[in-house]
């Protein structure tokens, strides 16, 4: 029997921010891309890493990680693949910047968890840390809830030296301070698809 399994060839759309021939290529990029940060291949690289030291880590005590909806996504996916143990997967949802690309300083839950995390090992799954409010905010309110440990690994982190520490266990990339998009990162709604990590064009 034949497989109904094809390759498809990319699709030309003539409709405005099409990705879907560029995507894989950074000679061409999208419209509104200015230039690529981290290839996919670097990216998959590093995330296969941190998969490799957390299931070291966690062994057999079933972490629960606790994805950051919504630019978080991506990134989730790709690490709990990476994961060759037990574990528990959750989401929450916090307001901080709207459609802005700059911080209001305000977080709000937006979505909270589904379970109770007392006594658990929770791992929360960021995309990136910028001013490091949201990180902030949901430490203290997860903590409040007196997990037996809290972690929290991210795939990127701005280089902002105005940014006091914060605790950040794992992290993929160290960034320069600019608006990037990929990987679950959007801006104004648009590029979390895309497989790389890429800096927009501001003018
Ligand atoms: P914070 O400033 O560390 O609180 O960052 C809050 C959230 O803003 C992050 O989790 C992202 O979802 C989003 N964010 C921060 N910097 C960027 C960026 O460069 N591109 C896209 N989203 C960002
Ligand atoms: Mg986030």
């Amino acid at each position: 029997m034949e497989s109904s399994l094809e390759l498809s060839e990319p699709r030309l759309c003539s409709n405005e921010g099409t990705i879907s021939v560029t995507r894989r290529d950074s000679s061409t990029l999208p419209d509104g891309i200015e230039r690529v940060l981290l290839t996919e291949d670097d990216i998959q690289a590093r995330v296969r890493e941190l998969g490799a030291e957390l299931s070291a880590h966690y062994g057999c005590r079933k972490p629960l990680l606790v994805g950051v909806l919504t630019g978080a996504y991506v990134f989730m996916a790709d690490l709990c693949r990476a994961m060759d143990i037990e574990l528990d997967v959750e989401f929450m949802a916090v307001s901080s910047y709207g459609i802005a690309t700059e911080t209001s300083g305000v977080v709000r839950i937006l979505k909270d968890l589904d379970t109770a995390i007392e006594g658990k090992e929770v791992l929360i799954v960021e995309d990136i840390i910028d001013s490091g409010l949201t990180l902030k905010y949901l430490l203290d309110v997860l903590r409040r809830r007196n997990p037996k440990d809290i972690r929290v690994v991210a795939l990127l982190k701005k280089i902002r030296p105005d940014v006091p520490p914060l605790q950040v266990d794992y992290l993929g990339f160290e960034i320069p301070d600019e608006f990037v998009v990929g990987c679950g990162l959007d801006a104004g709604r648009r590029f979390r698809n895309l497989p790389y990590v890429a800096v927009v064009r501001t003018a």
